[in-house]
């Protein structure tokens, strides 16, 4: 123990369960390699009032939530508490939307951070993998990017997951149903917080999670009731598509998003077995967020999933990734020539592409074999004197037992005729 901690809300990603997030972070991203989607990295901090216009004002996120720090040189900057700002503006800024080739597709990965309460499944530091389409009106972009994740979801073998759908309309018919929903709640028995909240973004008094709330909601104005038939007509294009693809999904009237960019289209992925922190990815559609970016006119539609939480979600659901072995030999030599020799063939075994490690420190046997064990190697290669006055090393398969020699030099050929 060191007299340091990682800091409040944070955890360090460490061997063995580490192996987990990496395998769910490739597999989260797999799918949209194969869309056509190109990867992307910003930096993990960016001017303050990039958020603060892109995520909204009024949101969670910029009012509470958000690292902020001025530099010595007086620049206001904040951590990145989620990337679609980020991505949209890199865009913008390398003029990729000019290239013709819309829309453009992206893709990311990583770390996250947000001054939230933490709890299990939210913390502080944060990992998302994430997607944005930009530039592209079409409600089979906004399905592509759910089937995508629904897949991604999938090839990891998670089941239990559910995706909530709904529109939150455009800048036509949303202001008309804002004013609608506005006066609803003024009636309402509400605190001051809330209260002001119905002047800034009633649409968040929705989400409110209290009883004595909710109970109050019950014949509040929905969205769905005030889409325009251009919205109308869109949503019904993306569930479509959604129930074409075999794409299983929950129309949510009430779903609000914690982040004011989104128009049209919005979903979530959320998993029972998470507790109250039960949203594993969401997204949507932005349509204006380029523009109050100071961007062009730029429809574009996205998402982020949360890989801490998916991690969560797959082990309460009890579900062994597939892991490759870290390490299919582990060399034990005795005596110091068998050292050199081992480490020869450890070496080649690597730039053969066999995973191999060995005993270092000059442990004695039994605690050499012990570690090969720990490794989970499939094989232990062991060589004394005697092996290598016979050029051989014997070749241990730790499952069965079985014990072969094998001539020195043949050994990677060996090795790997036995692993394919
Ligand atoms: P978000 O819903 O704020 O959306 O975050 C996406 C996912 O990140 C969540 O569903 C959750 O799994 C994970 N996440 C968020 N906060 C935390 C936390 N404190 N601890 C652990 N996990 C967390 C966005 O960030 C949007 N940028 C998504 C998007 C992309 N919309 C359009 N394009």
């Amino acid at each position: 123990m060191s007299t340091f901690k990682a800091p409040k809300g944070t955890y360090d990603l460490i061997p063995p369960e580490s192996a987990d997030f990496l395998a769910v972070r490739e597999a989260l991203s797999a799918p949209l390699r194969r869309a056509g989607y190109g990867y992307t990295e910003t930096p993990g901090f960016e001017q303050v009032e990039l958020f603060a216009r892109g995520v909204g004002e009024s949101t969670d996120i910029v009012t509470k939530e958000m690292y902020t720090l001025t530099t010595k040189g007086g620049d206001e900057l904040a951590l990145r508490p989620e990337g679609t700002a980020s991505v949209l503006r890199a865009a913008l800024e390398a003029s990729l939307h000019k290239s013709g080739n819309l829309p453009v597709k992206l893709w990311y990965s990583g770390s996250y951070y947000r001054y939230e309460r933490p709890q299990k499944g939210r913390y502080r530091h944060f990992s998302q993998v994430g997607a944005e389409a930009i530039g592209a009106e079409d409600p089979a972009l906004d399905a592509e990017l759910i089937i995508l994740a629904h897949d991604a979801y999938r090839s990891l073998g998670l089941r239990g997951f559910r995706i909530l759908l709904n529109s939150l309309g455009d800048k036509e018919c949303r202001p008309v149903y804002r004013a609608a929903l506005q006066e609803f709640l003024r009636r309402l028995d509400l605190d001051e917080d809330t209260r002001r909240r119905i002047d800034i973004n009633p649409l968040r008094v929705l989400d409110d999670k209290r009883e004595s709330v909710q109970r109050q909601l019950t014949d509040a104005p929905m969205m769905r009731d005030h889409l325009c038939e251009g919205c109308k007509s869109y949503h019904e294009q993306v569930r479509e598509q959604l129930t074409a693809a075999d794409v299983q999904y929950e129309d949510d009237p009430r779903l609000v998003r914690g982040l004011d960019y989104y128009t049209r289209t919005t979903f979530e992925f959320v998993h029972d077995g998470l507790g109250s922190q039960s949203a594993v990815g969401g997204g949507g559609r932005y349509d204006g967020l380029s523009e109050m970016l100071g961007g062009p006119p730029l429809p574009s539609v996205g998402w982020a999933l949360g890989v801490d939480r998916t991690v969560l979600a797959l082990r309460a659901e009890g579900v062994e990734l597939q892991l490759p072995s870290s390490t299919d030999v582990f060399a034990v030599p005795i005596g110091e020539e068998a050292r050199r020799a081992l480490f020869r063939v450890v070496t080649a075994l690597r730039r053969e592409g066999v995973a191999a490690d060995f005993a270092y420190g000059g442990k004695g046997m039994k605690n050499a074999m012990k570690s090969a064990n720990r490794s989970g190697a499939r094989y232990a290669l062991l060589a004394g004197e005697r092996d290598l006055a016979e050029s051989v090393a014997q070749l241990k398969d730790l499952q069965s037992g079985e014990q072969t020699a094998v001539p020195l030099d043949r050994v990677v050929s060996e090795v790997r005729a036995k692993l394919a």
